[in-house]
């Protein structure tokens, strides 16, 4: 499904502009010729979609970004706060290889992402917005969360694994690409999951160093036979572990 946005013109040479504000920010597609930082508006970033096929498995999902239209994110509870601008990267992607990176890019759609076209404004020339292609998880989509409980949404990012590799690889990395950007690229949402998870590591490691009993895991799981809930589903995934698969489009393209 393609939703558009008439908010800025398409390009008529036949290339087109892929916004990215997950992990397309760090592993960019197999080809472009201009990377540009920036932002869009009109959304805020969370970590609010499942996702099945790179950070956790059909079983245990794991959970990546998406983008929620503010006037619906505003209807919702939310301990964080969100700066008026999503900041990301958009690539240029030539018309020759337009097709090769639209395939590619496609794959994303089997786990709940539609194409949507939005303005982007470059940081360096924030006067003239670009059209750009963005993929979004809308609510209506069957991998949508929405919100959760902060902690337990850290818990289980911890705990989560899929073919791409741990989920808290992908928010770390995203964390980072995003203070990378500029000074004020920042996402209160992100950085704050990740210090969540950060601590948590800390609390393991530290528990695993004194031979401790009843971490995370084992409280997940307890967790699971007592209430059944989302991060327990993660722990008992990633007792599971599932190991890194080479051919992964996650791992050896995008992200
Ligand atoms: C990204 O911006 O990294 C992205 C978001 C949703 C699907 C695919 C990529």
């Amino acid at each position: 499904m393609t939703i558009e946005d008439p908010g800025a013109p398409a390009a008529d040479n036949g290339e087109f502009w892929l916004f990215g504000y997950g992990s397309l920010i760090w592993k960019p597609p197999p080809h472009f010729d201009r990377r540009i930082p920036g932002w869009v508006t009109g959304y805020v970033r969370r970590f609010w979609q499942a996702s099945q096929d790179h950070r956790g498995t059909p079983e245990a999902p794991g959970r990546v970004v998406t983008l929620i239209e503010r006037s619906f994110w505003e209807t919702l509870p939310d301990p964080h706060s969100s700066a008026d601008k999503v900041w990301g990267v958009a690539y240029r992607i030539e018309a020759e290889h337009v097709e090769e990176v639209k395939e590619y890019l496609d794959i994303r759609e089997i786990n709940g992402y539609t194409i949507h076209y939005t303005p982007f404004c470059p940081a360096s020339n924030p006067e003239k917005p670009i059209r750009t292609l963005v993929y979004i998880g809308t609510p209506d989509n069957d991998q949508f969360v929405g919100p959760q409980d902060i902690q337990a949404l850290a818990g289980h990012i911890y705990l989560s694994e899929g073919p791409s590799g741990l989920n808290r690889d992908y928010l770390l990395g995203l964390d980072k690409a995003l203070q990378e950007l500029s000074p004020e690229s920042g996402d209160e949402h992100v950085t704050d999951l990740s210090e969540r998870v950060r601590a948590i590591v800390s609390r393991e490691e530290e528990r695993g160093r004194g031979g401790g009993k009843g971490g995370i895991e084992a409280q997940a799981t307890k967790n699971v036979v007592s209430q059944g809930s989302d991060a327990a589903a993660g722990a008992l995934h990633d007792s599971r572990k599932v190991g890194s698969v080479d051919q992964n489009e996650e791992t050896e393209k995008v992200g």
